[in-house]
């Protein structure tokens, strides 16, 4: 019962873990890196950056692209929620707008680029993927709940493992 809750769960997040995973693999890949730019153009607000160089154009349209494609994929397999990519694009789309969310927030506080805010850092995504989702009707308070306690150290783990194999420049 709670394994099948658990799995339910991240079988359902699955686009968004994959959203949010993929923008910093890009920092380590030199020719994209030469052809993107800062989804704020670096501009501030109040003298501070709006969002910061850590939100960028490309980061964004990989994080979609592949997010999407995971959604895709898994309407190939007999399992709930059934068939329908779009909840891939939404959830991937809300992921990545709850983390440009999040390091507005950051932005506003003073806290710098790249600062650690614990609990914000590891969850804006799951938030917002959540929160687009369920305008779209597929809201699933057992997942969410669910999520919210086993994101941090999920991705706590792969970070430290991202990092340790130079896919990421910081271990959170
Ligand atoms: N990233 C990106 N585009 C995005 C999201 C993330 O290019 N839309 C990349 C950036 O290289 C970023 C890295 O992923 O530095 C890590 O993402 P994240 O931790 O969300 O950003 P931070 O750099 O920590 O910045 P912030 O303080 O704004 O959260
Ligand atoms: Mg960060």
């Amino acid at each position: 019962m709670i394994a099948s809750l658990f799995l339910g769960a991240i079988w359902f997040i699955l686009p968004a873990y994959v959203a949010n995973a993929v923008p910093p693999l890009e920092g380590s890949i030199k020719w994209i890196r030469r052809y993107n730019a800062p989804l704020d153009f670096g501009k501030s607000w109040k003298g501070k950056p709006i969002l910061g160089p850590g939100k960028t154009w490309m980061g964004l349209f990989l994080g979609l692209f592949f997010g999407s494609l995971v959604g895709f994929l898994q309407g190939f397999f007999p399992f709930e929620p059934q068939g329908f990519w779009m909840l891939g694009f939404i959830l991937s789309l809300g992921a990545l707008l709850g983390d440009m969310g999040a390091s507005f927030f950051k932005r506003r506080l003073g806290i710098k680029p790249g600062g650690k805010v614990i609990l914000l850092d590891q969850l804006d995504f799951v938030v917002g993927a959540f929160l687009l989702a369920g305008l779209g009707g597929w809201f699933n308070w057992r997942y969410f709940v669910i999520l919210l306690v086993v994101t941090p150290p999920i991705h706590l783990v792969t970070n430290v493992l991202g990092h340790k194999l130079n896919l990421k420049s910081r271990p959170w």
